[in-house]
């Protein structure tokens, strides 16, 4: 039974995979920019340079990317790249660490593996650059659009007219607040309280990026953690396809973001935010077997430096013990971009934000 319904999921990958090949139309942008903020779901490269952080500058990551290694988490193309292509840009948004200066009117990846809407979140695995800091390099990134630009209102109006895409929080749970050891989050608050200090923070920095200018606001809601290989190996799954009780914890945060976004919209004049429904659109995943394609080395999940991984990619959900394949982000991106159900995306999917 497993194994047949497994096959079918294959099936629907690959008709995915198929189907986008002929989908995307490149032409002119839908939108004049696109803006990225989070973590090593989004980054793609701002890592690079840090002596001690999480990195995936090293081979079998990119193998399936026309650059081959950047820094990406997968082995093609992460969610926020294949959103890009649907909202029409010709080539991937820049990451902070190397943009030019003719490249920032396009948008920015200022993005950052292991970083969290709290700042000591990833101090364990290193140098990271947090949420606050990607809002103030942001900030530098706009007043220099201004100055290029040299006219504040039509800055003003450009930069309103843009997408900004923000997907941060998976790990204050995987690198703060199941890290007993490392940190006192656990004992301080229950995960209902955590969950709820983590989406006041969120609110404030979000209110931030509005004063910065944003007004078109995509915020993912956080994966199924408790699903990734690296999970299931640590914690194991009691007979079922996954971690049940990692992903109940991160469902007090998903849970909260639509009556955040309804609280932004309301409050925030012109603001229009919407949330996507990331462990929902996960869910079909999950019937395929949760294992890794590349060899994992330790807890931090990522693969060992210059092994070979699976063959058949279009057919994997996990690239890494952490990290979706690029199969399963473009079915993200897809339902993301143009929701499938109607509990893919609240209010409306990316598609309906960028007509606006
Ligand atoms: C977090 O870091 C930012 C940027 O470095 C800093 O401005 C802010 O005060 C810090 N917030 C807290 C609560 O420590
Ligand atoms: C500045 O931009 C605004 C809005 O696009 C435009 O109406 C105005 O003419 C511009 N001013 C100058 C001096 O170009
Ligand atoms: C977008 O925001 C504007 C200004 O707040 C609001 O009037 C409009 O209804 C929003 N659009 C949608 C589709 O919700
Ligand atoms: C996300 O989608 C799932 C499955 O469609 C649904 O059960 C869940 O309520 C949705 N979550 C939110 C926060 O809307």
């Amino acid at each position: 039974m497993a194994s047949k319904y497994g096959l079918l999921v294959r099936v629907l990958l690959i008709a995915a995979l198929m189907q986008f090949r002929t989908f995307v139309v490149i032409g002119e942008p839908q939108v004049p920019c696109y803006f990225l903020f989070g973590d090593s779901l989004v980054d793609s490269g701002n890592n690079n340079r840090f002596v001690k952080a999480e990195k995936a500058n090293y081979p079998p990551y990119g193998i399936d990317f026309p650059q081959g290694v950047t820094g990406r988490f997968t082995n093609g193309l992460t969610t926020p790249d294949i959103i890009g292509q649907l909202l029409g840009f010709r080539d991937f948004t820049p990451p902070y660490a190397t943009v030019s200066n003719e490249e920032i009117i396009r948008g920015v990846n200022y993005a950052s593996a292991g970083a969290g809407i709290r700042n000591e979140t990833g101090m364990n695995v290193g140098e990271r650059i947090i949420f606050d800091e990607q809002l103030l390099n942001h900030e530098a990134i706009v007043s220099r659009i201004s100055a290029l630009q040299n006219n504040k209102t039509f800055t003003i109006e450009y930069i309103q007219k843009c997408i900004y895409l923000v997907n941060i929080g998976s790990d204050d749970y995987v690198n703060n607040y199941l890290m007993p050891n490392n940190y006192p989050t656990s004992n301080i608050f229950t995960p209902d309280q955590y969950a709820a200090v983590l989406i006041q923070r969120y609110s404030q920095q979000l209110t931030t990026l509005y004063n910065l200018g944003a007004r078109k606001v995509v915020l993912f809601g956080l994966g199924p953690i408790g699903c990734t290989p690296a999970a299931i190996a640590k914690y194991g799954t009691n007979g079922k396809p996954c971690v049940e009780s990692l992903n109940n914890l991160v469902k007090l945060f998903n849970d909260r973001l639509k009556p955040l976004v309804d609280d932004l919209n309301n409050g925030l004049s012109d603001a229009n935010f919407t949330f996507i429904n990331f462990s929902g659109i996960a869910a079909p995943l999950n019937a395929v077997p949760n294992i890794a394609c590349c060899r994992i080395a330790g807890p931090e999940g990522l693969c060992i430096p210059n092994s070979n991984p699976c063959l058949v990619r279009a057919l994997t959900a996990w690239y890494d013990g952490f990290h979706p394949s690029e199969s399963s982000n473009i079915i993200l991106a897809k339902r993301s971009y143009n929701a499938l159900l109607p509990t893919d995306a609240y209010p409306y999917d990316i598609s309906h934000l960028a007509r606006l």
